[in-house]
């Protein structure tokens, strides 16, 4: 039997994510992100869905880069405004069994020890169904309010990551042994304290003498999820990742991106094809291509060019406002996200993109590709995309909220239930189970090798 597909849906705590502009749209309840009812309403819809994730970007900047100012983004509400995500998993896991909850935070900002604090209580708090997309930020907006002049350069922003989730394993899962806690009425005792141990790491970024001040959770260590693409991205990727997703604009970029994925995360000595590896993916659903097509019009009415050019300039650290509409993009350095010029650029060596179709084609869905069509037409894309490129599944991101996520989960999951390409029921206990594993993170992986 082929394969079944993954999906996730792809989100931010924040006005609009992917489709700038949309929030617009009569329908829209984009605006109602500051509502905890909202979230909780998207989560019971994924759920019913059997959506495995819920995954929520987040940065920890403005969209400044666009005419060296953050006005575009202001006034189109580009990822801004923006709220923690932190805030809206507690209820919304609070209203479901089975849905996983993915968190992006970067590692450039807070300090490992009370983050993986925070970590380990939204574990517990979820029942063990957290992931962590770890991410080495790329807005100098961002970095400046932490006291610095600018972003550390590229490369070594992952250096830091290395450190930083060493930190976070040895707190996760060395610091407290597994039977610490006895919580022995009869003698008075709570924890053992031979049983809880100092981690005594003094590197290069950070120095943690003590212990981890949260007990373990259900998976110790939340589902590691990244997204770097470049050389150094995808290296970092193969070594610490239990899922990747990308944004590859074709298939063949896709194919290409997998296969060197996959190799990498051989070369790390880890099992490549237990890595889940999803594409960020927009899709428009309706009862009809017609009613589809109809839609996507009326999603682009209300979108916004300058605020996908806002958009582009953030990810790539390159002032689009300089660019000619009619010029033709060219793969460059930058000191934001490298993967995210080489889509538009080197990725796919047939396809070239003038700023103009950029900015067309980013305004709704973002970086990602757009499949618009019926239950039926989604759903032949959507395979033929996993049966030639080996992709896992997708990251779903929303055009217009909530109707995106209704029409996935009303129109394309039972679809793709009858071809036998999705999951009937959601596999039982923690996130990592769900997603094959075992509760707690391989021996493979250097969160499980790491030593105090
Ligand atoms: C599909 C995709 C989604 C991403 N989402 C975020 C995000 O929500 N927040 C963030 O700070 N970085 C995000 N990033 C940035 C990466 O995680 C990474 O930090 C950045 O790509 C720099 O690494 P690279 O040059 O190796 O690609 C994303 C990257 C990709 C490709």
């Amino acid at each position: 039997m082929s394969q079944e597909i993954a999906l996730n849906a792809f989100t931010m705590n924040a006005l609009s994510h992917l489709s700038p502009g949309t929030w617009r749209h009569p329908r829209d309840e984009g605006k109602r992100y500051v509502d905890i009812d909202y979230w909780m309403d998207v989560a019971v819809t994924l759920e019913r869905g059997l959506i495995d994730v819920v995954f929520f970007a987040d940065v920890l900047g403005v969209y400044d880069v666009f005419g060296d100012s953050p006005d575009a983004a202001i006034r189109n509400g580009v990822q801004f405004p923006l709220n923690d995500p932190y805030s809206v998993i507690p209820a919304m896991a609070a209203v479901t069994e089975n849905l996983g909850f993915a968190m992006t935070a970067a590692v450039s900002y807070e300090h490992p020890y009370p983050f993986a604090r925070r970590m380990s209580s939204l574990d517990h708090v979820t029942k063990g169904r957290l992931g962590w997309n770890v991410v080495t930020g790329y807005l100098k907006s961002g970095a400046v309010n932490f006291g610095v002049s600018d972003q550390e350069a590229h490369d070594r922003r992952y250096d830091i990551a290395e450190e930083y989730l060493e930190v976070c394993y040895k707190l996760w899962e060395k610091s407290w042994d597994e039977d610490a806690r006895s919580a022995d009425v009869s003698s008075g005792v709570f924890a053992d304290p031979t049983k809880i141990h100092p981690i005594d790491h003094h590197g290069e970024f950070f120095r943690v003498p003590g212990i981890h001040l949260a007990e373990p959770s259900p998976q110790r260590t939340p589902v590691i999820y990244q997204a770097g693409a470049s050389s150094r991205g995808v290296e970092f990727a193969a070594r610490h990742a239990e899922g990747i997703f990308v944004a590859a604009q074709s298939k063949v970029a896709l194919a290409t991106q997998i296969s060197a994925l996959r190799s990498a995360i051989e070369a790390a000595g880890r099992p490549a094809n237990e890595i889940k590896i999803v594409n960020q993916q927009t899709v428009i659903v309706a009862e009809t291509d017609a009613e589809a097509h109809k839609l996507f019009e009326e999603y682009l009415e209300n979108a916004s060019s300058e605020g996908a050019l806002t958009l582009m300039s953030g990810w790539t650290g390159i002032d689009f406002s300089r660019l000619g509409l009619d010029t033709t993009f060219r793969d460059q350095e930058g000191n934001a996200i490298q993967s995210v010029i080489k889509a538009f650029s080197s990725a796919d060596p047939t396809r070239e993109w003038t700023i103009r179709e950029i900015a067309e084609h980013v305004r709704i869905g973002g970086d990602g590709p757009v499949f618009v069509g019926s239950p039926q037409t989604v759903a032949d894309q959507l395979e033929t995309w996993v049966d030639e490129t080996g992709v896992d599944g997708f990251n779903l991101a929303a055009a217009v909220v909530p109707e995106a996520w209704t029409q996935i989960v009303d129109l394309l999951v039972p679809e793709m239930q009858k071809r036998g390409r999705y999951k009937t029921n959601y596999a039982t206990g923690t996130l990592r189970e769900k997603l094959g594993g075992d509760a707690r993170i391989a021996p493979t992986h250097p969160a499980s090798q790491v030593t105090l």
